[in-house]
């Protein structure tokens, strides 16, 4: 079953099948109503820039009041004793592991790297134009796609064994954004350059391309951290739980922009 805060918008799933129950992250009793009966929970961050913790904390309690026995989690992977921080993300990611562990459930965490469909965010939708246009760095980034993920957490929700388990669902291969200027000159069939920026044009460039300062300011902030190499690991877990190789990222941009 699903949980919406309306329902309407989850009648695509509803049409499907699946119970939608009413409940909002902020309102207690409408979460431990929604959990009546219901033995595995996962929990998808809620939106960036709210009060997430407030959210989180309230979901893992009405989660352990009304007695389900599983909660699965889905922060950013950080590496160990990594500086990346993002207090919108980071912040709330290690406050609600925190919390999990103090509530009694028994809990997974399936940590994300960076989205495949984030990169027409970080390099703007004239790519194949002007060329991958990002501050300058050769770190890499094994990024993952956001349907493989969701089949993973379902491989999680479903077989059992997974409890007390973390994993990183690092996509394969990593790379950098001069690969990805390679990539995408691959697929187009003419060159598309890696032009390095200074974060100062980074954000002017995304600026002109129609993006808001702050939104700008948020990619630059994950293009340091890629350039940083903070999500190049291939540990495996992903295609481990898929039972198959993940979505390139050069299979996924095939589509790009248009997957933008
Ligand atoms: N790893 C990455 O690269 C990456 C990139 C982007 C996003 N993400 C993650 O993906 C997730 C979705 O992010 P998004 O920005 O794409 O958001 P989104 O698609 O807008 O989805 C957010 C969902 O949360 C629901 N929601 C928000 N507040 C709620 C509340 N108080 N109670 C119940 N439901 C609530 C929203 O319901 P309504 O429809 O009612 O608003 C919406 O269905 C987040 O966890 C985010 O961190 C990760």
């Amino acid at each position: 079953m699903g949980l919406a805060r309306d329902p309407e918008k989850a009648a695509v799933l509803a049409a499907l099948g699946i119970e939608i129950r009413t409940g909002d992250y902020f309102d207690y009793d409408s979460l431990k109503r929604a959990f009546a009966g219901v033995e595995k929970v996962l929990l998808v961050p809620t939106h960036a820039f709210t009060d997430r913790s407030t959210q989180h904390a309230n979901v893992i309690a009405a989660a352990a009041e009304v007695g389900v026995k599983h909660l699965v989690y889905t922060p950013i992977i950080r590496k160990a004793g990594s500086a990346f921080e993002l207090p919108q993300v980071t912040e709330p990611d290690a406050f609600t592991i925190k919390t999990l562990e103090a509530s009694g459930l028994q809990s997974t965490i399936l940590g994300h790297p960076p989205y495949i469909e984030n990169f027409p965010f970080y390099i703007g939708a004239d790519a194949f134009e002007s060329g991958v246009r990002v501050p300058a760095g050769d770190g890499k980034v094994a990024s993952a796609a956001r349907e493989d993920l969701a089949e993973a957490q379902a491989v999680v929700l479903t077989d059992p064994g997974h409890e007390g388990k973390t994993y990183a669902l690092h996509g394969a291969p990593a790379v950098s954004f001069s690969d990805l200027a390679q990539i995408l000159s691959e697929i187009r069939g003419t060159a598309v350059h890696h032009v390095p920026l200074s974060d100062e044009a980074y954000l002017e460039h995304m600026v002109a391309g129609g993006l808001p300062g702050p939104a700008a300011e948020f990619a630059l902030r994950w293009i340091h951290a890629i350039n940083g190499g903070e999500w190049d690991d291939q540990p495996g877990d992903l295609e481990r739980l898929l039972g198959r190789k993940p979505t390139t990222i050069a299979e996924f941009l095939r589509d790009y922009p248009a997957a933008a």
